[in-house]
């Protein structure tokens, strides 16, 4: 099949375009560094001339509500349309477990309204929900760190190698529409303070970690919040593992 992926270049995006190949697919790459722009939809029109499916894994670094809301609904709008147009038959949006328990978060705000026009847009399709990836905890210190230091809220996670990720967003690129795709998970729960200890022991990395509900995510995120729901699917590999293997 010819499936396009939005937000080739990035973390999980590039992993789905290696998993596309893998599996033998014509992968399309799409981002701005290649000459593609979701928000202005120059070069989009031509990226998805003969696309059967789409998987949208871009992202937006919004500082406030407002921008994430408008830029990830600008992207999500320009992207259905474009496929409408081309006549995509499967929209696949990645997504984040637990987007409906967390007020007060810019980034969930924008993920919602993703999911928001996709649910309710022209073109067949599958949202799935995935946990934190295993390095999630040690992006979080990259953004609190200031002189050495690094707020971190201990919330409780149950974190997905972004390799995993990846494999199930190419195996239900794939195939049909399914509508809410069960919560993807890892197979553990973990304290997002200790992930951040040891994924910088095994990264060599030195920053005193502080435990923090006053940070970027507040008390609305504690408890069992973050942890899938009933029957999510879990991917194979374990934080440990992941650490084990390089923590990258
Ligand atoms: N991190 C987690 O733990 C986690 C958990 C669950 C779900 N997610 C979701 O996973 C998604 C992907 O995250 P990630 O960390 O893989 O993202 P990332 O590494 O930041 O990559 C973002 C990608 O989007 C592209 N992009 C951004 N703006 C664009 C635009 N206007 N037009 C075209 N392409 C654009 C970027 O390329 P250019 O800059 O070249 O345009 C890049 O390829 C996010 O939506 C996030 O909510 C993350």
């Amino acid at each position: 099949m010819r499936i396009a992926v939005a937000g080739a270049t990035g973390h999980i995006g590039a992993l789905t375009v290696s998993a596309l190949e893998g599996r033998g697919h014509d992968a399309v790459r799409i981002s701005r560094s290649l000459g593609v722009d979701l928000l202005t939809g120059e070069g989009l029109d031509d990226a998805l001339r003969g696309v059967e499916a789409v998987v949208d894994g871009t992202n937006v670094a919004a500082t406030n509500r407002d921008e994430a809301v408008a830029s990830f609904g600008t992207m999500t709008r320009n992207l259905l349309a474009s496929e409408q147009r081309a006549g995509v038959r499967h929209h696949v949006l990645l997504s984040i477990v637990g987007l409906d328990r967390v007020e007060g978060n810019a980034h969930y705000a924008g993920k919602r309204e993703q999911e928001r026009l996709v649910a309710g847009g022209p073109v067949p399709w599958t949202i799935v929900p995935a946990t934190q990836f295993h390095d999630f905890a040690a992006m979080v210190v990259s953004w609190a760190e200031k002189d050495g230091a690094a707020t971190i809220a201990p919330l409780l996670v149950q974190p997905i190698a972004p390799q995993d990720v990846a494999d199930i967003l190419a195996e239900v690129a794939e195939g049909e529409p399914q509508g809410r795709y069960a919560d993807v998970a890892g197979p553990e729960p973990q304290d997002l303070v200790d992930m951040a200890r040891r994924t910088n022991e095994v990264r060599g990395r030195a920053v005193r970690l502080v435990p923090s509900w006053s940070g970027l995510f507040g008390p609305s995120m504690a408890g069992d919040v973050m942890l899938p729901g009933e029957g999510a699917r879990i991917g194979p590999t374990s934080f440990d593992e992941w650490l084990a293997a390089g923590a990258r």
